[in-house]
């Protein structure tokens, strides 16, 4: 049978999907849960949102998880990747453990293991406890601390169940959206306040990895990145192969290089130095960033960069509309500014779909450490959809946009990439941050006038694909 496809993954490969806790669960005032940033953003600013929605409801995930988990079985996973709300488990970030929150996640691990589905679970994707807002969030060291705090607790009441940890998700895009552009929660425009964050971000991974090896427990732990592929914009011309590798050092390396090599890496700590930009940090907190080894790498790649050295000005625009006319616009004076490929093929959102950049991007996680262990964590297609008259949903684009992607991450593997799963993003249509509910990503359609889930074609598709491990 597997002898006639063209695509044969190795054994055990994890056939999955993601998402996060604030954008599916709901129950945004039950269950003891503490308000995160983005339940007050929300609530405060429903026009920053593009449909005025808000995670309030979100899909109802908190009260629907045992159905969501039979329809993942029903498509085919072999796991999920996850977040924990930290504010389930500590409403107010310092207090004393909400056991409500922990009731809920053990009785959704145990939905999971039951199904035969492996959890790969985040500790924090970008929603952040209100309470440590007022005081500087993560620009405050003693978020670190409260976060580590945080992770000891999540690994002593879930180690026996969850066995695969991330630490942050994307620290790089969400310290971008938060605290340059300002589209995220606290909507700050301050490269000083980002670099210090950044680097923040990093000291709590750090830790929680620490934690984790005090545990005892015997999972794994990692870290998940957005490692977006930056190419010059014309490869002949040496001042933008200046412009991709200083957005690339600003934009991926200076989290790969610190979770991967133990260091910073040189050319933008001596940047920010010269910028006078350089973080409060300290020798022993550099010292305990040598000392953390991840198990693994998590990779979450949508598109492609091409970087200009011609950026006169920093601008930003997000497309949040889905009005294919509406370009994305990245760029920092002097250093690089985003172009579009005139060659591309971009979505609605303005995201270019570049396949190709997924395998680079494998490979030089390879490079940093051969062998390591490599998942995608992420990768998908925000699209427009509707349900047809029959309760149907015929993502074609979905099934070729993850087709293409699968392919290259086939050829990695041939080519010694030690890729261990896909999770695509997402398992269900959710609340996609400020472009609200309009971008569809899921595997299953989610009506939202009734929370009702159709698996789409893709979903069915996803099935056939884990059944016989490959296409
Ligand atoms: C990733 C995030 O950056 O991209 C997800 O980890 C997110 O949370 C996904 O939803 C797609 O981005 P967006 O903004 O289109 O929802």
């Amino acid at each position: 049978m597997t002898s006639q496809l063209d695509y044969v993954f190795p054994q055990g490969f994890v056939w999955g999907s993601a998402t996060a806790a604030i954008q599916i669960e709901g129950a945004a005032r039950e269950g003891g849960k503490g308000a995160s940033n983005w339940d007050v953003f929300c609530r405060e600013h429903p026009e920053k949102i593009f449909d005025g929605s808000s995670p309030e409801v979100a899909c109802d995930h908190y009260h629907r998880f045992k159905e969501d988990v039979r329809l993942m079985k029903e498509t085919g996973h072999t796991g999920y990747r996850m977040s924990i709300a930290w504010t389930r488990i500590y409403p107010d970030a310092s207090g004393a453990v909400n056991e409500e929150g922990v009731a809920f996640y053990r009785a959704l691990f145990s939905e999971l293991l039951t199904n035969g589905i492996e959890p790969n679970v985040t500790l924090y994707h970008w929603d952040l406890p209100q309470a440590l807002v007022a005081g500087g969030g993560w620009e405050n060291k003693s978020t670190v601390d409260l976060f580590v705090r945080y992770a000891r607790t999540c690994f002593e009441l879930f180690g026996d169940q969850v066995k695969l940890w991330a630490t942050l998700n994307e620290p790089g895009w969400t310290t971008l959206q938060s605290y340059v552009t300002g589209l995220h929660p606290p909507n700050k425009t301050s490269h000083r306040s980002a670099i210090q964050v950044a680097y923040n971000y990093i000291l709590a991974h750090t830790r929680a990895v620490r934690a984790f090896r005090e545990s005892g427990n015997d999972g794994q732990i990692g870290l998940v990145l957005n490692m977006s592929t930056i190419y010059p914009q014309d490869p002949a011309n040496d001042a933008d192969i200046k412009a991709a590798r200083i957005a690339d050092g600003v934009l991926n390396r200076w989290f790969i290089d610190p979770a991967l090599k133990g260091r910073y890496p040189d050319d933008v700590w001596t940047l920010y130095k010269d910028d006078k930009l350089l973080p409060a940090h300290t020798s022993a907190e550099l010292a305990e960033i040598k000392a953390d080894t991840v198990d693994f790498i998590g990779v979450n790649y949508y598109y492609p960069h091409f970087a200009s050295a011609d950026a006169p000005e920093s601008a930003y625009h997000l497309n949040t509309s889905g009005n294919k006319d509406e370009s994305c616009i990245f760029a920092i004076k002097d250093l690089f500014r985003f172009v579009r490929n005139p060659q591309g093929k971009f979505t609605d959102w303005g995201w270019e779909i570049f396949p190709e950049g997924l395998y680079d991007l494998l490979m030089r996680a390879q490079e940093y450490r051969p062998g390591i262990p490599v998942y995608i964590t992420e990768n998908g297609i925000g699209m427009q959809e509707s349900l047809n008259d029959d309760d149907t949903v015929d993502d074609r684009g979905r099934i070729e946009f993850v087709t293409e992607h699968l392919k290259v991450a086939h050829r990695a593997l041939q080519d010694g990439v030690n890729l261990k799963g896909y999770y695509m993003w997402a398992l269900m249509d959710n609340f996609s941050w400020v472009n609200g509910f309009k971008k569809r990503y899921g595997f299953l359609f989610v009506n939202r006038r009734t929370l009702d889930r159709h698996v789409k074609a893709s979903g069915h598709w996803y099935k056939k694909v884990s059944d016989q491990n490959g296409f």
